[in-house]
């Protein structure tokens, strides 16, 4: 089954991109006080996108090795789709004042944007992933080696770790 990780790769990421789009373009039409994002005919493409989006996750997700998820990025990309789906709703619809649905249209667009990265990434810190670990590598960069017989003091040690 492996051998159509590709095809099913390019179908999730191509429903991905129309999903995203198509939320993007109805919250902006939403935002502008328009009446069309949420004509019955978008509707329904929506929730076909998105079976489509959930039919080839799934696909991959029973093709691939399980070790694949042991860090859990993809634990964490699923709590996202909730918060996504929930801040989407609320955007479109559910929101009670125009100002309420502006800041759920930014934060479900931020969400998304997280989601992706962890994907990209395989990691549950995303897009920042790489940022924490030079982070990281930097100040233990800055450890000193050369004074406790090239041993790291621990007290530098304890300070690195609690910032
Ligand atoms: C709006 C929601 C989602 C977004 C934005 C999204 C985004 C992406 C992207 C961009 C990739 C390609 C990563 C790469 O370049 O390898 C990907 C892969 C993947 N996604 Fe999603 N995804 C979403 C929902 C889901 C869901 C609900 C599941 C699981 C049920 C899922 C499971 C996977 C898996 C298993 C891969 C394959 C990783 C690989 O081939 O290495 N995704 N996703």
């Amino acid at each position: 089954m492996i051998e159509f990780h590709p095809q099913a790769r390019a179908v999730h990421i191509g429903a991905v991109l129309c999903s995203g789009t198509l939320f993007a373009l109805r919250g902006a039409g939403v935002l502008a006080g328009a009446r069309w994002p949420m004509a019955a005919a978008l509707r329904y493409l929506s929730y076909g996108i998105d079976t489509v989006l959930l039919t080839a996750a799934l696909v991959l997700v029973a093709m691939l090795p399980s070790a694949l998820f042991a860090n859990h990025w993809l634990t964490v990309k699923l709590v996202l789709l909730l918060v996504y789906v929930a801040l989407g709703s609320l955007a479109l619809k559910r929101g009670r004042s125009a100002r309420v649905r502006a800041i759920c249209f930014m934060a479900a667009l931020t969400v998304f944007a997280a989601m992706v990265g962890i994907a990209r990434t395989h990691q549950p810190l995303g897009w920042l992933a790489g940022w924490a670990d030079t982070t990281v590598a930097r100040r233990v960069g800055e450890i000193d080696f050369n004074n406790n017989n090239g041993r790291p003091h621990e007290e530098h040690l304890l300070a690195i770790c609690r910032t």
